[in-house]
């Protein structure tokens, strides 16, 4: 079986991150969707970086949930897998199966890696320090300020990450794409979607308030990813063991 995952922020809700849209999704009334830009940290670099540190110490402390691990079991029993995660959490990095991580080499976090701080004008980047904690941290090549390492909207994607997946979409269709909790806001997303899945490939997608997908003749699982996940797996792992 080979399986293409693709996630958004509503495989992490259960961890208790907040998404970015929908209920909960503002932070002190500001619109994540406006906070994620050049123009909003050219204007207030403090506030964006004051979201961001927020974000960094709540998913620190987070813990995968039951469908982080159900995607972890799936990329063990799958015989080809690949994750393409819109989320710059480390929950899918960190989550395991009876001891079983995913290889890095199978997962694109194509926005990003919110532990990740980067110059905004040349290519120094580094994980995260202490200085990040207050103010706008500096460069320490070029004294350029330094900013999350993610994708901010209207930014390209990372010529690389995009390479990978198109590696793994292009190579040939799959028989499984199960899209769990995101608004599908990118024609990329939904690009790389509909070419794994193909003529033939089965489509899910997990979503307890909304499907985006119905056009592609997706299968819609209005459930919460973590309740719906596990047994999700459980089904496609004994189906592909009866073929
Ligand atoms: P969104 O916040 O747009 O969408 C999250 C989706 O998850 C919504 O459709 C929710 O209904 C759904 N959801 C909520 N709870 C859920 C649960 N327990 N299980 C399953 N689904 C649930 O997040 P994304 O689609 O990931 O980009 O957003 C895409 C990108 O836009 C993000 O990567 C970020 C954002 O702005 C950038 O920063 C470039």
């Amino acid at each position: 079986m080979r399986v293409l995952v693709v996630t958004g922020a509503g495989i992490s809700a259960e961890s208790g991150i907040p998404t970015f849209r929908g209920t909960g999704g503002y932070w002190r009334n500001l619109d994540p969707t406006k906070l994620a830009t050049q123009s909003a940290f050219d204007s207030d670099p403090e506030i964006v970086w004051q979201w961001y540190r927020e974000r960094r110490d709540m998913i620190r402390r987070a813990e995968p949930n039951a469908a982080h691990r159900a995607v972890a079991r799936l990329s063990a029993g799958a015989d080809e897998f690949f994750l393409l995660t819109q989320n710059v959490d480390d929950l899918h990095d960190r989550s395991d199966w009876d001891g079983y991580r995913i290889p890095a080499g199978q997962i694109a976090h194509v926005h990003g890696d919110i532990f990740t701080t980067k110059c905004e004008r040349g290519d120094f980047s580094r994980k995260e320090t202490p200085e990040d904690s207050t103010g706008v941290p500096r460069c320490p090549k070029c004294n350029a300020r330094l900013r999350p390492g993610v994708v901010w909207f209207g930014e390209g994607l990372s010529p690389h990450e995009v390479a990978r997946v198109d590696n793994f979409v292009r190579a040939r269709p799959c028989d499984v794409v199960i899209v769990i909790g995101t608004t599908v806001a990118f024609d990329y997303i939904v690009h790389w979607t509909r070419l794994a899945a193909g003529r033939r490939g089965r489509l899910i997608e997990v979503n307890p308030d909304d499907r985006f997908l119905e056009s592609l003749g997706a299968e819609w699982v209005k459930e919460n990813a973590a309740s719906a996940l596990p047994c999700l797996v459980d089904d496609l792992l004994s189906g592909s063991k009866r073929m």
